[in-house]
């Protein structure tokens, strides 16, 4: 956030690439890109590309970190050395990886029916091979296809998206050029079906009022977002059908 020369982010009630405050940027998923995985996906919000795959339950390994009552998440997100004009020469994880690991960790051990798999591990990748702000979010919705996908039993399918403030405006799915400059940035990860909230982090400062107004946008861009990650895995399990079909 901040900046010496702060750019206008909002002209004429548009922002810089043309959208209202409460719009999403283009979202597409596929289900399936990685072929080795027990599920997968690929997901390119605005300029945004992920890969999350999933591997397991299998014995979680070394033996001390087994829980004998249910299974263990492991979470690796990370960026590719190529993925933003920021430097990422040095590879491995780094103090902010290692916190998006964590949190997208905890989202997944509140939907996914850890119990049936005492033991085990569940693994989850998200590999950020372009970055334009909001990976975070994209790479839980992201994920929560893959798992879906792997067909390893879930309460329900979350998604993230995240609100941010410039000015006293308040703006859905900030790009990174939004994030740089922007007041505040609140990504919220939410379970659609009870609308339970599995992820609410903030960075900058919101009032009561606008995290309340905020989280509403939020559950609203979730309707739209629950459909694309639905109709992802609809358009997998079709083709899957034709292949038996032949
Ligand atoms: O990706 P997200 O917005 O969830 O995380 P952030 O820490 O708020 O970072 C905002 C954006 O800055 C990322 O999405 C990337 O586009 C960029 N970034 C980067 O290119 N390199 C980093 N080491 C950190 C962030």
């Amino acid at each position: 956030m901040g900046g010496s020369e702060k750019p206008e982010l909002i002209i004429n009630g548009k922002r810089l690439d043309g959208r209202t405050s409460d719009q999403l940027r283009d979202i597409k998923i596929e289900v399936g890109a990685v072929r080795n995985a027990v599920g997968s996906s690929y997901i390119e919000w605005g300029n945004n590309k992920i890969l999350a795959a999933v591997y397991g339950p299998k014995e979680a390994l070394p033996k001390h970190v087994q829980d004998p009552e249910k299974a263990i998440i492991k979470c690796r997100y990370q960026m590719s050395p190529f993925s933003s004009l920021e430097d990422h020469g040095r590879t491995g994880p780094n103090r902010r990886s290692t916190e998006i690991s964590k949190v997208t960790k905890e989202v997944f051990q509140n939907v996914v029916l850890l119990e049936q798999f005492p033991g085990s591990e569940i693994d989850l990748y998200i590999d950020v091979l372009q970055a334009d702000g909001g990976t975070r979010a994209a790479g839980i919705t992201a994920a929560a296809v893959a798992l879906a996908a792997s067909g390893i039993p879930m309460t329900d399918i979350p998604f993230a998206v995240s609100v941010g403030k410039v000015g006293s405006e308040l703006i859905l799915d900030m790009n990174k050029i939004e994030d740089n400059y922007s007041d505040a940035d609140m990504p919220v990860a939410i379970s659609p079906r009870t609308g339970e909230m599995l992820l609410l982090q903030m960075d900058g400062n919101l009032t009561i009022e606008e995290v309340n107004r905020g989280v509403q946008m939020i559950k609203k861009a979730g309707e739209a977002i629950s459909k694309i990650q639905r109709n992802a895995l609809k358009v997998s399990y079709e083709r899957i059908l034709e292949k038996y079909k032949k």
